[in-house]
């Protein structure tokens, strides 16, 4: 499974990448708007570190001007996805800008027939949003589990980018399931390596090594 981070903070991006465990971004208008940048600067920049994909969105809500939005947003760098919202006007210009050879996450999807329209429209990616379906006490997980069996039914080709992580039990279950991707937030990316368990090991490890008074180098 594929991880990317689901922000724009350069420093974390630097880190995780610098592990060589990053393999893309998303953002999203909230992520650009919480970033305080411009929208160009901010992907130029992270585009730059990351070289795998880095999804931005457009604001536009009409075929035409999403896919001017989308020529001029993938225009950046030649690892940028455009992420357009899973409606009739974004498929159109999904299809479109896909047909021109340009990467599209489909974003805001919440149902398997959703999904199942992005694929048709050649989405490179399409994004379920299992956090917002948990909050609204719907499965999230399980719009996992029927995206992934339509796309195997039919060999479609578009990745499934399980977003709106809420923790590490969904990161979890989207491996569990076979999500291409998880797009993870930095509060639960942060919290993926940690266990108490380990910690304690550690420390226990450590000092009875220091007791053999030892050196390895
Ligand atoms: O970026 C798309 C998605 O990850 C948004 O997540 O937490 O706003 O539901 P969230």
């Amino acid at each position: 499974m594929q991880l990317f981070l689901d922000g724009s903070e350069i420093d974390k991006i630097i880190e995780y990448n610098n592990i060589g465990i990053l393999d893309g971004i998303t953002t999203n208008p909230s992520i650009i708007l919480k970033s305080g940048k411009n929208v160009f600067e901010v992907i130029a920049e992270i585009t730059k570190i990351v070289k795998g994909s880095v999804s931005v969105e457009v604001s536009a809500t009409d075929r035409e001007e999403m896919y001017l939005q989308g020529k001029k947003l993938s225009a950046i760098a030649e690892n940028v996805t455009v992420k357009l919202p899973i409606t009739w006007e974004g498929l159109a210009a999904c299809k479109r800008l896909s047909d021109e050879g340009t990467s599209v996450n489909m974003t805001l999807c919440f149902s398997s027939s959703q999904a199942l329209l992005a694929a048709k429209a050649k989405a490179s990616f399409v994004s379920p949003f299992i956090g917002r379906l948990d909050d609204s006490n719907q499965d999230g997980a399980n719009l996992i589990s029927e995206i992934k069996k339509i796309y195997i039914n039919y060999g479609f080709n578009t990745k499934i980018l399980a977003a709106s992580i809420r923790t590490i039990n969904h990161v979890k279950e989207c491996a569990s399931i076979g999500a291409d991707v998880a797009t993870i937030p930095v509060n639960v990316f942060d919290k993926l390596i940690k266990h108490p368990l380990t910690d304690s090991g550690l420390k226990q490890f450590t000092n009875d090594w220091n007791k053999t008074g030892q050196s390895i180098l």
